[in-house]
């Protein structure tokens, strides 16, 4: 079975194409993802609308170059109702026009199955990627499958691990969410608790964009705090002795912002404001650290999961990984006896059509007319 998916929850541009075999062996042949972070790095964080427009400039050249890195694109026509089209991308004018050639220019391919990120995410995003599912649902008549993005997080891992045992602790953390969910199967999910207000990763992003730094401020920061160590400036650690499972981090944003006004102050040569954006790095992402290995090892313990599965673009922060490896490891003669640790490859924690492919295989039966397809910014996984 092959599956072609979409992603296009936020900035980044996504198709992937998948052969599914026999015992879920997954081949990928093509996994494509435009970045659009030269553009928003201007503008210091991702503008809806601007991504949409991305999208719509992008997505036919990231579909043209996945069939093509698949063997797939096919030379020839397809031939469809224009005004059933025009209806289908009526807000996206753009992409209808450069989707129109494609047809006139190629065949339908041999794919099986479409499937698209349907939610959560911005919205104005989430429907360009979904009504370009509807329309190649509709010009090459093959079925579509709408992924949960959050899902797509954590089902990613079952690229590289065939066998995940349940239950399972979830701790997905991007730009968009921070939640621990319990995984009692694939597609069995209980959120157990989740930020109250800004997600791990816009925290990072925000407080990054205090310290003059770029966007996306995950990396920039991870890069800075290894210059210096946490703890030379003091963050608060919000909610982290709270007996539920929940994450507040504007707080912690708050803090920073502060800090940073006093420093500007009184810090003169370069040299110390170097060193003192460092500190703060180290201090940022420790505090972050701090509280989401807390949270998740409470859950882990409390529902004995037998793995603890990390998922979104937080997760491709080596110190978390490391940090959680450590925690496990200073726990295993206690509760943590035989928990297994997994999470993706860098370039799976953040957004990609693979994730999106990946979950379609294991919902293959849920397909939805193109007809009725929607987009939801606020989809919940439980
Ligand atoms: O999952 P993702 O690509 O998009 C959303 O679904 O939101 O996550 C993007 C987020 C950004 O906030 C970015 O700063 C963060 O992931 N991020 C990181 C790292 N790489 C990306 N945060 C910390 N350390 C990193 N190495
Ligand atoms: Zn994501």
């Amino acid at each position: 079975m092959k599956i072609l998916a979409i992603e296009t929850s936020c900035d980044d541009t996504g198709i992937a194409i998948m052969e599914a075999g026999e015992h879920g062996r997954f081949e990928v042949l093509a996994n494509i993802v435009s970045s659009q972070i030269k553009i928003h790095k201007k503008y210091g964080g991702v503008f809806p609308a601007m991504a949409k427009r991305e999208h719509q400039k992008n997505l036919t050249s990231v579909l043209i170059q996945s069939l093509k890195k698949s063997g797939l694109l096919k030379t020839g026509n397809t031939g469809f109702k224009t005004s059933e089209l025009q209806n289908i991308l009526e807000r996206e004018p753009d992409l209808y026009k450069k989707i129109v050639l494609f047809f006139k220019n190629h065949k339908k391919p041999n794919i099986d199955l479409i499937s698209v990120t349907n939610g959560p995410g911005l919205e104005p995003c989430l429907w360009v990627g979904v009504n370009f599912a509807r329309a190649l649902s509709y010009v090459w008549d093959i079925p579509i499958v709408p992924v949960n993005h959050i899902e797509g997080h954590i089902l990613v891992n079952f690229l590289e691990h065939k066998k995940i045992k349940f239950p399972a602790i979830a701790l997905v953390v991007s730009g968009g969410h921070t939640q621990i969910i319990l995984v009692k199967g694939v597609g069995k999910y209980k959120i157990l608790g989740e930020t109250r207000d800004d997600a791990a990763g816009e925290c990072f992003d925000k407080c990054a964009k205090i310290l003059g730094l770029p966007y996306p401020g995950g990396p920039e920061i991870f890069k800075l705090a290894e210059k210096a160590k946490p703890g030379e400036i003091k963050l608060p650690r919000p909610m982290i002795n709270t007996p539920d499972y929940d994450f507040s981090f504007s707080g912690l944003k708050t803090a920073v912002l502060y800090a940073d006004q006093k420093a500007t102050l009184r810090l003169r040569s370069g040299q110390e404001k170097q060193k003192y954006k460092a500190e703060m790095s180290a201090e940022v992402q420790q505090a972050i650290i701090d509280v989401l290995i807390k949270k998740t090892i409470k859950a882990v313990k409390d529902y004995k999961a037998k793995t603890l599965i990390l998922g979104g673009g937080v997760s491709a922060n080596k110190e978390l990984k490391s940090q959680f490896e450590k925690a496990i490891e200073s726990n295993r003669s206690t509760a943590l006896t035989g928990l297994e640790l997994i999470f993706p490859p860098v370039n799976l924690s953040t957004d990609n059509g693979l994730m999106t492919a990946i979950t379609a295989y294991f919902h293959r039966n849920k397909k939805v007319p193109w007809k009725t397809l929607k987009a939801d910014a606020n989809l919940r996984i439980s």
